[in-house]
């Protein structure tokens, strides 16, 4: 991994670089890099602000044997990737909340969008896009995400070198990846568990059609969520969006 590494001054989104990479054949592991993103794409269509030379704006093209329903634990392994090297070289303690975002005191840092392509129930390549907040001021942080977002240098008051924190990443994606090809998810999840939700934590649900309360219960072999509503009714969830607490 990172054999293939292509870096960029500037690009619209890593995104749509590696997209096209792939359509041109390019191998697994080919990984993409910009200082800054004018287009940075979050999930939801929503924007990712990557401002230059403050964060980690990375997009990595692989190309899993898996089938398309196991896709989202490749989200669940690169969140848990991310909170081991940021555990690792800092005295901060990351949280993975549940897909996909990694927060510190509540406040996001990082954010893991998947995109796959697939055909006839055959995954063709996925795009696995990481940012990382990593050296914003708090007056980097645009002031209507202030209150939900922040960075690594925030929250550890250090400089991070952004360099060899990619370095790390992508190091520890490539353990962890190989295990998850050879033995499944198995691997990862007591991983994900150390820093994701705990058992018995209090949130609020909301998917296209509704939103309730809920207790959450675990997650499952396949990375799906288990959640039990007010009434004890179990639910396993392949996506939606969690919050904190009554709301
Ligand atoms: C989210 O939490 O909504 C996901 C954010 C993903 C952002 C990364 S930055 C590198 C890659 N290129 C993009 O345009 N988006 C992803």
């Amino acid at each position: 991994l990172g054999h293939n590494l292509h870096h960029y001054a500037e690009v619209a989104s890593t995104q749509e670089v590696v997209h096209q990479l792939a359509k041109q054949g390019k191998p697994h592991g080919t990984v993409v890099i910009a200082d800054q993103q004018v287009q940075g794409k979050g999930r939801m269509s929503r924007n990712w602000d990557s401002p230059k030379g403050k964060g980690i704006w990375m997009s990595i093209l692989l190309r899993p044997e898996l089938l398309p329903y196991q896709a989202p634990q490749l989200t669940l392994l690169t969140a848990t990737v991310l909170a081991e090297v940021i555990a690792d070289q800092s005295s901060i303690t990351p949280y993975i909340k549940w897909p996909n975002d990694l927060l510190v005191h509540h406040k996001k840092v990082s954010g893991i969008l998947t995109e796959m392509q697939a055909e006839q129930d055959q995954i063709q390549y996925v795009v696995l896009g990481i940012g990382i907040n990593v050296n914003q001021d708090t007056a980097d942080i645009p002031e209507g995400l202030q209150h939900k977002a922040t960075s690594l240098r925030i929250e550890s008051q250090q400089e991070w070198s952004i360099q060899q924190t990619i370095q790390r990443i992508l190091r520890q994606f490539e353990r962890t990846y190989d295990q998850f090809i050879q033995n499944g998810f198995s691997e990862v999840k007591p991983k994900w568990e150390e820093y994701g939700y705990k058992i018995g934590e209090k949130v609020t649900i909301s998917t296209m059609k509704k939103s309730w309360q809920a207790t959450l219960v675990g997650i499952e072999p396949d990375g799906a969520l288990l959640a039990r509503d007010e009434m004890g009714n179990v639910e396993k969830l392949y996506s939606a969006e969690i919050h904190w607490g009554e709301g």
